[in-house]
């Protein structure tokens, strides 16, 4: 979009502003910020009115809990400008994640040309991702240039060490990541819910390295009682909610190593401070180790943020799923889109 004359036109900017609400209120304002560059380069190129969308959430139909009158709030107090406006949730119009063309035209109307700088959202083909990029002159933003180019590195040739973190509940969407990343990696290290599954029978074509200890706990609740057992003797019956010192030390390890590192999901269930302790050694690791560092995914992200360190990775994603798409070497449609060059 860097070429594009904005000058004078109505322009319609798709960001992923879909944050985490509680309460009404908006719980971390990641992406609403990381929209703000593109934003504010269409606005000093003198665009005539800058319309921003995004979906919220999942709603059914136009449920006002996932309204965008909360961030639209929010994002202009950050950008005060009296051409920006933002659209009510894309996603309260059917037609949206059905790629409709009549809800394109719709969001087409009334502007001359389009940027699309959701990278959190291009690997859905939806309406305001795709279909209004083929209605209007179609620009990439500089967020999601930005994320190409950052995790573009990983694809291409790294600084080895390569080490590939990967824990989290969502087990079936990282490991498409695995299969294309972790024959490239040095080493594997894979904590959290995927380490059970990988231990049950690991579905990979190279060795991961899995905890050796595990924090056990009775039940699945913040007051479960707990104890530190060797990852082989899990008691029946109990779960593993965070990996154990022993192998915090041995992750520590292998990440301070390291020269290129990608690292998404939590070790344990981090939300509860008791499981905690995994998932912080591993975001400490990641923030000292002198390598390339690239952090996906929310969680991951939530947990640098909060110990203070997301300044210390190399680039912390906006992208969950789109992130890891890229990485499993998928086409994004929303990128796709685009025509070259733009
Ligand atoms: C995300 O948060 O992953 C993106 O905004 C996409 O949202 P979705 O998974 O509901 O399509
Ligand atoms: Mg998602």
């Amino acid at each position: 979009m860097r070429d594009a004359d904005v000058g004078d036109k109505r322009v319609l900017v798709r960001s992923d502003l879909n944050v985490p609400l509680e309460d009404g209120h908006i719980a971390d304002e990641t992406r609403i910020r990381a929209s703000l560059p593109t934003l504010q380069l269409v606005l000093d190129g003198n665009a005539r009115e800058v319309t921003v969308c995004s979906h919220l959430g999942r709603p059914k139909g136009s449920d006002p809990a996932f309204s965008m009158r909360p961030v639209e709030v929010r994002l202009r107090e950050l950008l005060p400008d009296d051409r920006l406006r933002v659209l009510e949730n894309t996603r309260f119009n059917p037609g949206e994640t059905k790629d409709d063309p009549e809800f394109a035209k719709e969001l087409a109307d009334a502007h001359e040309l389009f940027v699309q700088d959701a990278f959190g959202s291009v690997h859905r083909a939806h309406a305001s991702t795709v279909g209004v990029a083929r209605i209007l002159p179609a620009y990439a933003g500089l967020l999601v240039e930005r994320e190409l180019v950052e995790l573009g590195r990983l694809l291409g040739a790294v600084e080895r060490p390569f080490v590939l973190i990967s824990g989290g509940a969502k087990v079936e969407d990282k490991l498409g990541v695995l299969r294309n990343l972790g024959g490239k990696a040095d080493v594997v290290l894979v904590g959290g819910k995927m380490a059970e599954e990988i231990r049950a029978e690991n579905p990979l074509p190279f060795d991961v390295v899995l905890p050796t200890d595990v924090v056990a706990a009775d039940t699945f609740a913040e007051d479960a009682e707990t104890k530190v057992v060797p990852y082989a003797d899990l008691p029946d019956g109990w779960l593993g909610l965070d990996i154990g010192p022993e192998t915090r030390k041995l992750f520590a390890g292998h990440i301070a190593r390291a020269r290129t590192i990608f690292w998404n999901g939590p070790m344990g269930v981090f939300e509860w401070p008791r499981f905690a302790a995994g998932t912080k050694a591993v975001a400490e690791a990641v923030a000292s180790a002198d390598a390339y560092s690239i952090v996906g995914g929310a969680d991951s992200a939530r947990a640098l943020a909060e110990l203070d360190l997301a300044d210390e990775v190399s680039w912390i994603s906006t992208g969950g799923g789109a992130a890891l798409e890229l990485l499993e070497g998928k086409d994004l449609p929303g990128v796709a889109v685009i025509p070259e060059g733009t």
